[in-house]
Order: structure tokens, then sequence, then C-alpha cells
């Protein structure tokens, strides 16, 4: 069984990461090859999007010590951001002590959007679709064989009334389509144009849009986690004080959008970076999680944190997560194949349990990092390097010149130069 704790594998070179990865998750040195190459081939990608002249890398890393309903998973992150792997690797192994995340997925339902114009009698119109509703949902059941034969297809079908907007009245649509392992875009906005002639008949006016929604509120992932008081402290800080600061910061984000936005960016680091590696589409899931986020009319955190009855630290995260394993570039793009391999998940149930537990680490890294020291510190020996590289360092000078920078605590390129002139002169 793979562990998710690798001692040491910050400090080793990429060579002998990839070799403990390959040992600890029983992978071959084919299955991590794509990572190794970036994965896609020009010609690949010249069939994914157009006009294309190249391709463009993101740095891989793995998050460790993510313990998600018990199994231990090695988490494939893209993402150029530093502090967030290992923001999230560090808070997997303070969840780790309190039983790690415990996610669920509801049914993997999308929605699809049919706008109804030009109709005479709205209410009238909508009762004559719900008359022809077993039918319609029949139809548009049969479009895909596929997701058919894995246990998905039309599920149900929702009017609404537009009363008043910019062209007047109409009406809208909902079908909700069971897509399963696929993100399902696809099989929706199939289905949505397929339904829209029976539609249009029943109802006398016409469908103008044919699209999913990227609001997947019933394609919801959620994670809580514990994490012992005890676990939290450190330094100077008692694991109280900080409990009860992430407690403070989070109330910050309940009630204030300006904060409920970077709160809500700091969960999106995490997140994204899966959904990235995975090869899934995450404008898709930034769309849904901010729409999700502002569902009562006032935009808000997605997670929550507070304490339980022996006073640990309990937070959850609840956001749709419309993301598959199959289609799309998960099943083209070769990195995104080796990460989902990486991570052994056989459902996008699975994939999406992961990402939200992920989420909830990376808000947690945040938060704990605002809460205390401030998040200046953990990205300041990271940048330090940057910096150094930018000032003329490379091999061990760099680590030398950044190092120097932390300790005066200024990270400038003009002071890493004057550093970097009294190393090599
Ligand atoms: C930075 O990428 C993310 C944070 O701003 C999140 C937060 O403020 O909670 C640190």
């Amino acid at each position: 069984m793979t562990t998710s704790r690798i001692s040491g594998f910050y400090n080793m070179t990429i060579e002998d990461r990839r070799t403990h990865l390959m040992d600890t998750a029983a992978l071959t040195p084919e299955s991590l090859l794509p990572f190794t190459t970036g994965g896609l081939s020009p010609e690949a990608a010249d069939h994914m999007i157009e006009n294309v002249v190249g391709l463009y890398s993101l740095p891989l890393g793995i998050a460790l010590n993510f313990q998600v309903n018990g199994r231990d998973v090695l988490v494939p992150m893209t993402l150029e951001e530093p502090s967030v792997v290992a923001g999230a690797s560090f808070m997997a192994k303070l969840a780790r002590a309190g039983g790690g995340f415990t996610a669920t997925t509801a049914d993997p339902l999308m929605i699809g959007q049919m706008q109804v114009i030009n109709v005479t009698n709205l209410y009238e119109a909508k009762l004559r679709i719900y008359e022809k509703k077993n039918e319609l949902i029949a139809e548009a059941d049969t479009i895909d064989p596929i997701l058919k034969k894995f246990g998905g297809g039309a599920r149900d079908l929702e009017v609404r009334v537009i009363e008043d907007s910019p062209i007047g009245g109409f009406l809208v649509v909902h079908l909700i389509y069971d897509v399963r392992d696929a993100m399902g875009a696809n099989a929706v906005n199939t289905a949505c144009e397929r339904l829209a002639p029976q539609i249009e008949s029943i109802t006398g006016g016409k469908v103008h849009l044919r699209i999913l929604s990227n609001l997947a509120d019933r394609r919801i992932a959620r994670a809580r986690c514990t994490i012992p008081v005890k676990d939290l402290a450190f330094d100077d800080f008692s694991g109280e004080e900080v409990r009860d600061g992430i407690i403070a910061a989070y109330a910050f984000a309940a009630v204030d959008p300006y904060r409920a936005a970077t709160h809500n960016k700091g969960i999106m680091n995490g997140v994204d970076s899966v959904v990235i590696a995975t090869g899934n589409d995450w404008r898709a899931i930034e769309a849904g999680a901010h729409a999700y986020a502002s569902r009562s009319g006032k935009y808000t955190s997605l997670s929550t944190w507070g304490k339980d009855a022996d006073g640990n630290l309990v937070g959850t995260l609840e956001m749709p997560m419309a993301v598959g394993i199959v289609g799309g570039a998960t099943k083209v793009h070769p990195a995104a194949q080796a990460a989902v391999k990486l991570m052994g998940v056989k459902t996008a149930s699975e994939l999406a349990e992961i990402i939200v537990s992920v989420g909830l680490a990376q808000n947690m890294a945040a938060l704990r990092a605002l809460a205390t020291e401030g998040i200046q510190r953990g990205h300041m020996s990271l940048h330090a390097r940057q910096v150094a590289i930018a000032a003329g360092a490379s091999g061990e000078l760099i680590e030398k010149v950044a190092a120097q920078m932390v300790a005066e605590k200024v990270v400038r390129i003009d002071r890493a130069e004057e550093i970097l002139k009294g190393f090599t002169s």
C-alpha cells in the first residue's frame, strides 16, 4: 500500500525524488516519464487547441502526508507559487494526527440550461414542459450510450420562470444529468441541443442558449479534518492560540467579501493545482467555486473553522467539484494520466474528494501563517532563492545568497547582487 510519508523528500535532488516516488507508489519508470518530459508533445498540443506554436511548462510538485478516507495518497500539484506544496504537505501531516481528511461527494450531477424566449404565457408553458417531462428525460437519456452503460444519464428536468430581465420574461429549463466519471460538459451540451426542438414545439417559444452551468451545485465535494490542539503549537505559540487565531481569521472571511475572496483564493491554490495536474478545466472549477460562495446573495468563505468538544480545531470545506478522469485533456495529456495514476484514483468522485481535502489543507496553511507569524516568513526563503538566481547566482551560491538575505530580512535584487559580489570577488 502507498504511504504518503517520504522523509527528507524536500531536501532530495529531483532525480532522487522520482526514485522514491516510484518505489513508494509502486510505479514503473515509464509511468513517471511524463513528469520528466512535461508530458505533452507539440504534435499532441496541436490537436488540443488552435494555432499552436509550442508548449508552456509549470512546476509539478508532490504534496506529502495526505490521508483521505483512510487511504494514503501522494498528490501531484501543478502551479508556479512557492510555499503552496510545502504548506499543504505540512497541514496534511497535522491533519493526519487527527485521522486525516474525511471526504464525500454527491452524485456527479451536472446542470444543463436552456433559455426559452418569445414565450406568450410563461406559466402555462412551464406546466406544458412538466407534462412532457418523462418523454424529454427519456430522449436526453439516449444521447450518450457510453455514459449510460456506466450508469449515467438524464435524471431530472426543472423549469424556472424569469419574470423580468433586460429582454422581459423567459423560461429556463434545467436538465439534470448524471455524468459519472466525466467532467460532463460535452454530454450535457449535446443533450440540451438535442432537446431544444421539442421544448420549442411544446412552448411555442424559441430555445436560445443551450449550455451547461458551471454552478455545479448538485455535484458538491465535502471534506473535514480535525487537528489535535496540542499539535498546533509551535515556536512561542500555544496550540490554543493558533487554533483561536485560525478561527478568528475564518470569522473575518465569513462576514467580509474582501477577505473572503483572498481566503477562497488560498483554498483555490490547493484545488486548482491538482485540477491542473489532472488535466481538468480549472476555469470551470473557479467559476463554480466563486458562484457557490455567493449563493446566499453575499460572497462568503467556502470553508468553516471551529473547535470540537475537546477543544481540537475542526475545519470543513464544501464546494462544487466538476472534475473527470475520462475524456478531454485528462485522457490525452500524458502527465495528467500519470497524475491520476499516481493518486490511484479509479473514479471522478475519488479525485474530487482528494482535491477538496487539498483545498482545506491549503486554507489551513494560509490561516495558520496569517494568524501567527505572518505569511512572508514562509515565502521568504523560496522567494530569496528566486531573487538570488535573478541576481546571477548559480550552483551552491543560490542557497548562500538566499540564506544571507533571509537572515538580514532584506530580500531584494540589489542586496542579492551585493552579497553575490562579496562571495565571488
Ligand atoms: C496567497 O496565494 C494566498 C493567501 O493570500 C490566502 C489567504 O490569505 O488566506 C495567503
